[in-house]
């Protein structure tokens, strides 16, 4: 920050307060109360505008900071290639941009095309663009009928979100694009079968075959989902659901896109990407947050060859190709800290440690559960964890959200950032989220886990 303006906080705060408009936030009471602003981070830590410390859980609010604040060899990164070259029309290459397509690709078997943009719904987007160019290409604009799942998300606008399984999300921002269709969710703990374990998984994947059997297997070109959904409960898919999704996709001649943005490069601990605990076999794979840690904005849509070679099959054909732009996904700074990110991960042993310090969070929470039967479930996979919180055990209808948002709350109060589920699911917003960074310590975890067990006796006795 600039000295004058930090000599001078209350300014910030005001010019905040006059005109900045924050995400996802209701703005009257900052009329009177004052905006958080966050100043410097470092490791697992931010501090606000009153100097008052914070152990992030949550990776900079929404699953992003992997390798956490303050990484000078990302900002150097940065700055080498800015001062270089800081941008040109993605149409041509950059030297980053070739150098982090060929590492990302080393890391994705099967994978071998990255398409730069700047956002998680742009991202998407792209894909879902693809899926229509194939459709028209193919199957002269029948196949064209993209499937989601319900509780799943796919990004804010107004395409992602006519993909979007998120109904309060959603609200009062119809009409949304023709052509998505909504498929069940698979969380176990809200069954919609009574049946358990792989039989559950497999059921749940069926009602997806369902979908397609309904609205014609001509008709649907891809099938679009998170591989553990965030925002939408920290939902980990029951066994068997992820090898038979994959065979209904191959028996259908269906896409299978796979939503990174949330889990991918190393949120779900020893692998890369979430789909790879699966064995899934994606032809489109999407990315974010996670890819420079918040560093630069950078997004990718990964494409496996046999996708790419329908893009330039008739070079006669002025209409063949890809005709799509992102302008800022030429901009270098994202690969360039990409690269350094990746590379942090790699030196550091960050998907081991994810993995470690992932097990032995859920392990935590599971004895939170044992101690308030508040908490209904425990879920999750590595550093990306959820526990759904219910009035009662037996019927496990959820706490009101206002009493989940007291906690988080409280968290806040102690000193930790922790997360809630929010405008999600109608009745639904009950769930609090863990992502903190890769770098996790035990002691980090202990206090997260510390701060919780204290806002849940404070909030639920
Ligand atoms: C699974 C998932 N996909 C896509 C997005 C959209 O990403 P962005 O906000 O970068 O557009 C998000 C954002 O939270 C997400 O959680």
């Amino acid at each position: 920050m600039d000295g004058n303006l930090q000599n001078d906080i209350e300014k910030i705060v005001e010019a905040d307060r006059a005109h900045v408009w924050h995400h996802l936030t209701q703005h009257k009471p900052l009329e009177t109360g004052e905006p958080r602003i966050i100043v410097e981070g470092r490791g697992m830590r931010v501090w606000d505008q009153h100097g008052k410390e914070h152990l992030d859980a949550v990776s900079g609010g929404v699953w992003t900071v992997n390798v956490g604040y303050g990484r000078e060899r990302i900002a150097n990164a940065v700055r080498d290639q800015l001062i270089k070259l800081n941008y040109f029309a993605g149409s041509a290459g950059s030297v980053p941009g070739a150098q982090f397509s060929e590492k990302l690709i080393s890391k994705m078997p099967g994978m071998s095309r990255v398409y730069y943009t700047n956002s998680g719904s742009e991202a998407n987007e792209k894909a879902f663009k693809m899926v229509r160019q194939i459709a028209h290409k193919r199957y002269g604009g029948k196949k064209h009928k993209i499937l989601y799942r319900d509780r799943d998300y796919h990004g804010s606008t107004i395409g992602a979100m006519s993909c979007g399984g998120q109904d309060e999300r959603n609200a009062q921002y119809g009409p949304f694009a023709p052509g998505f269709v909504r498929v069940p969710h698979c969380l176990e703990y809200r069954a919609q079968w009574d049946l358990s374990g792989e039989e559950y998984g497999q059921r749940a994947a069926d009602a997806i075959e369902e979908v397609i059997l309904a609205e014609g297997p001509d008709t649907v070109g891809a099938l679009c989902l998170e591989p553990v959904t965030a925002g939408g409960g920290v939902i980990t898919p029951p066994e068997g659901y992820w090898p038979r999704v994959q065979e209904i996709c191959r028996k259908y001649d269906i896409l299978l896109h796979i939503d990174e943005v949330v889990c991918g490069v190393g949120r779900t601990g020893t692998h890369w990407f979430g789909y790879q605990h699966y064995g899934v076999e994606p032809d489109f794979v999407t990315m974010a947050k996670g890819v420079a840690s918040g560093y630069a904005a950078i997004a990718c849509c990964v494409t496996n060859e046999r996708v790419f070679d329908m893009f330039k099959e008739d070079m006669t054909d002025p209409m063949d190709y890809f005709r799509d732009i992102s302008t800022f996904g030429g901009c270098t700074a994202g690969p360039a800290a990409a690269l350094e990110n990746m590379a942090i991960i790699e030196e550091e042993g960050l998907l081991e440690n994810t993995t470690v310090m992932g097990d032995y969070m859920l392990d935590q929470l599971h004895a939170l559960k044992d101690k308030h039967k508040v908490i209904g479930d425990v879920r999750g996979k590595g550093l990306f964890l959820g526990a759904e919180l219910v009035a009662d055990r037996t019927s496990k209808e959820p706490v009101p959200e206002k009493h989940a948002q007291a906690v988080a709350a409280d968290c806040m109060a102690q000193g930790v950032v922790i997360g809630v589920t929010n405008r999600s699911i109608p009745g639904f917003n009950n769930t609090l989220c863990y992502s903190p960074a890769l770098i996790a310590t035990r002691d980090d975890i202990d206090q997260i886990i510390a701060a919780t067990d204290k806002a849940l006796t404070k909030v639920f006795g």
